[in-house]
């Protein structure tokens, strides 16, 4: 069988996901396609998909700016897509579309195999940073992995809140400021920034102070361009472990390919590679 995959949004050129599932295609031995599919605003969106549909395509992933505009066209959600309002993986049933969201998982599965304990203290006390569609991913996650502290930081506090009404019994969520979030900072022990603050041009920026940041703690920053985020390079200085953001890009791709072909890939020394590629750009 010949698996035919691929991505959907704009722009979509310097994608790194061709690279990853073309790892993936050859680890597994399977042989397929992964295909860029550049849909651009001047597009009839509707009748891209339908082009897609009918081209019976085994499953492909979503990107900005069409993670929530392709939900009316899926035939079904997943709890996860349904919680985020948002899909970055469409799998092929039958020919029914079924939409995933595998950030938050793919976070989790990256973040426990470099850092377990975090997993074995229910107890971790945990600051997510941002109140967008990857903040409601990670909270998620991070639930359904048993964790029950976890605050959420954002500018926009009501953004926060949506979040945290989704909780779950027995998980303790606060909603706080930005400012309000460097004083108690020292309170954690996991921060994880999901905002695009620091992102490739504006590197200068660092969403928030990390002074009160206790040393030994865990710092992780989902942005992977740069790699290393000012916000990294101080908590690094600052004694913390720093995880960095290219783990979620590779394990949310890992669980979408695990959907679409039922292989669980081994990661290897692909983090590595990865790593090693987005440091020469
Ligand atoms: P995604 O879906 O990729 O997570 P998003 O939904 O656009 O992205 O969410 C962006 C997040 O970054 C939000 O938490 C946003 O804060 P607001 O809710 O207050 O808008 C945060 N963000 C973006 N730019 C920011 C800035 N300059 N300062 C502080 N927060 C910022």
């Amino acid at each position: 069988m010949q698996f035919r995959l691929g991505l959907i949004g704009h722009p979509i050129q310097h994608s790194l996901s061709p690279w990853i599932h073309n790892q993936f295609l050859e680890k597994s031995g399977l042989t397929g396609t992964y295909s860029l599919i550049e849909i651009t605003p001047e597009d009839s969106f509707t009748r891209e998909l339908e082009k897609l549909k009918s081209s019976g395509l085994h499953g492909f992933n979503v990107t900005v700016p069409y993670k929530q505009k392709i939900i009316p066209y899926l035939d079904q959600l997943e709890w996860k897509a349904e919680v985020t309002g948002a899909v970055n993986t469409v799998v092929n049933q039958n020919g029914k579309w079924v939409g995933y969201n595998t950030d938050g998982t793919g976070y989790v599965r990256g973040l426990k195999e470099q850092h377990p304990s975090v997993f074995e203290d229910t107890a971790c006390k945990v600051l997510i940073i941002g109140a967008g569609g990857a903040a409601r991913g990670v909270y998620q996650a991070l639930i359904a992995e048993g964790l029950s502290n976890i605050d959420i930081a954002n500018r926009t506090t009501v953004s926060a809140e949506a979040i945290a009404q989704k909780g779950s019994d027995g998980v303790q969520t606060n909603v706080l400021g930005l400012q309000e979030a460097e004083e108690v900072l020292g309170h954690y022990n996991l921060i994880i920034q999901t905002t695009a603050v620091g992102m490739k041009p504006n590197t200068e920026e660092q969403i928030i102070s990390l002074e009160q940041l206790n040393e030994g703690s865990i710092v992780s920053d989902i942005i992977y361009q740069p790699l290393t985020t000012k916000f990294l390079q101080t908590a690094r200085r600052k004694g913390a472990h720093v995880h960095y953001g290219h783990t979620m890009l590779l394990y949310q791709a890992q669980y979408a390919f695990q959907l679409w072909t039922s292989y669980n890939i081994p990661i290897g020394d692909l983090k590595q590679q990865l790593k090693t590629l987005l440091e020469g750009r």
